[in-house]
């Protein structure tokens, strides 16, 4: 069981923030992404798509035969049940573990929250703060357009379009006073540069994709599946539209990581 791979999702390029994070903290295990490129964005779906596709994704991977399932997206970790027991196999989202890390940081327990359409009406990561600590005051800002602009590779904080955009959408939080921003959505950390600067330094950002793999590591150590091997795992990637668009960035952002391994499924027979 140790020797199989850790198995990540998301609706494209975002959930690579957690792949990213889980190379550098895990470097033996082997890793099996699938991106549903195809049917990206999931933010601005219906709670009955998000539902269906978080299935499939789920399915696709356990057919891989992977020891545990990541949803790396901010949006079925929203919408989208637990699905460990249906799944038979550890799975976890991405809300609790921001959660967690975002209550810890906070000082003047004042926490922006921004995230997918469907996850901010879902108010998931405010509920979770909310319940165990009430005094805080959690302030949420849907941001939808930065999916597509990080799928489309607009991510450069010096590009005056991207300012633009995060100065007009981080206006609220900043009015606000928050001292922590949880990057709710896994796509976000590739603006994460451009929305410290609007933010300024006094206030930390929480990275969602970071968070999950740092959790994920826990959930493997304590069930005795982390690989101690050694030896370097490898990074076998999958996608739902075309391998090429995926792989031009997938590779930037991964640098000098694996990410030669691109295959087309068809998610529909999932
Ligand atoms: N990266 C995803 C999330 O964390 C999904 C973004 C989208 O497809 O709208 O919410």
């Amino acid at each position: 069981m140790k020797d199989k791979a850790i198995g990540i999702f998301d609706s494209g390029l975002g959930g690579l923030t957690a792949v990213r994070e889980i190379l550098e903290i895990m470097p033996d295990e082997d890793i099996i992404y699938f991106g549903d490129t195809g049917r990206v964005p999931y933010g601005s779906k219906s709670r009955d798509a998000i539902n269906k596709y978080a299935r499939q994704d789920a399915r696709f991977l356990k057919k891989m035969g992977v020891k545990m399932i990541v949803a790396a997206c901010g949006t079925v970790s929203s919408v989208a049940p637990d699905l460990s027991d249906e799944l038979g196999l550890p799975y976890t989202g991405v809300v609790n573990p921001t959660c967690y890390t975002a209550m810890q940081v906070t000082k003047n327990g004042r926490i922006g929250v921004i995230g997918t359409a469907a996850t901010i009406n879902s108010h998931s990561y405010k509920k979770r703060i909310r319940e165990k600590h009430p005094e805080f005051e959690v302030f949420e800002k849907h941001c939808q357009l930065f999916v597509s602009f990080v799928e489309n590779g607009l991510v450069d904080p010096d590009d005056e379009l991207v300012q633009m955009m995060v100065h007009r959408y981080m206006a609220e939080l900043k009015e606000n006073d928050v001292d922590t921003v949880i990057l709710g959505c896994t796509h976000f950390p590739l603006l994460a540069e451009a929305i410290q600067r609007e933010m300024g330094d006094g206030v930390t950002l929480i990275d969602s994709g970071k968070e999950t793999a740092i959790y994920t590591k826990k959930i493997l150590e304590e069930r005795g599946l982390l690989r101690d091997s050694g030896k370097r795992g490898t990074a076998q990637y999958y996608v739902s539209d075309t391998p090429a668009d995926f792989e031009k960035f997938a590779g930037l952002f991964l640098k000098n990581k694996p990410h030669n391994n691109i295959e087309h499924i068809n998610i529909e027979e999932y």
